[in-house]
């Protein structure tokens, strides 16, 4: 048993933040690492189903981090499409500025398409009801104080018809391949985190933080608590990461 502890639901938002302020600029390097790089992967497809047949308009990416999944929406999206990064952290917004500049120089895909970051809360969005036509969140949710109200804002943004897209870490069931998970997450990313950014304590947030996230039935039902219909779970890498897709009523 770890005797890592964490934090409570009044020091949470503090504590995440410190955490990501600090890891900000390893942050991608670890993200590969760690994931073997199959986040691109799964992050592709949440914008696939983000987009769905409309493929163009305004989006918000919410705790968008170092700003990737902002900038993969932007390149798939339509010509005149309008992206938004949202996060806490200031030094997870100053990496996303510093990685679009870099992507608007070498990448033709984003001629055309605006894309801009804001610092704020994802629990109190500072946008009006119904200005998106689309609202993603990946591996962010998890971090959340009140998980229900960060969806419900998600939620209360997008058009009518528009989709919400949750991606993060699920609860995989396979025999065997379950103990491999929690033997991965629990030993051996913290050992990564500590050598890649000289930080054990974030990376063992990580996985402790998978310990009180909800399974996928019950991300399903806090979708449909958002007012959204048409839900779909979609269990990727063998259930051991959890794509929620909804439409806004
Ligand atoms: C694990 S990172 C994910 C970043 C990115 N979306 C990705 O998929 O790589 C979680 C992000 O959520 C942000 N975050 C956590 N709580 C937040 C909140 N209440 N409001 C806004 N951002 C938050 C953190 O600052 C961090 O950048």
């Amino acid at each position: 048993m770890s005797s890592f502890q964490l934090p409570t639901k009044e020091h949470k938002h503090d504590y995440v933040l410190s955490q990501f302020d600090r890891i900000a600029r390893g942050y991608d390097k670890s993200n590969d690492v760690i994931s073997l790089g199959m986040h691109r992967s799964w992050k592709l497809r949440a914008v696939g189903e983000l987009l769905g047949v409309n493929q163009g308009g305004r989006y918000l990416d919410v705790c968008c981090g170092t700003g990737d999944l902002a900038i993969l929406i932007a390149r798939m999206a339509h010509r005149g499409s309008e992206v938004i990064g949202l996060d806490f952290s200031q030094g997870m917004l100053d990496m996303a500025g510093i990685r679009q500049e870099r992507a608007e120089r070498r990448k033709p895909q984003l001629q055309g398409k605006h894309i801009s970051w804001r610092r704020g809360d994802a629990q109190d969005l500072p946008f009006g009801d119904k200005e998106f036509d689309g609202a993603i969140v990946s591996f962010g949710l998890r971090n959340l104080t009140d998980l229900q109200r960060g969806l419900d804002e998600m939620s209360r943004v997008v058009k009518s018809g528009g989709r919400v897209v949750n991606l993060d870490l699920g609860h995989t069931t396979v025999p065997v391949f379950k103990d491999f998970y929690q033997f991965y997450f629990r030993e051996v990313v913290p050992v990564i985190g500590g050598i890649l950014q000289n930080d054990k304590t974030a990376y063992t947030y990580l996985p402790e933080s998978l310990t009180t996230y909800p399974k996928p039935d019950e991300i399903t039902r806090m979708f449909a608590k958002a007012g959204l219909t048409d839900i779909k779970h979609i269990p990727l890498a063998l259930g051991t990461v959890a794509l929620h897709v909804g439409t806004r009523r």
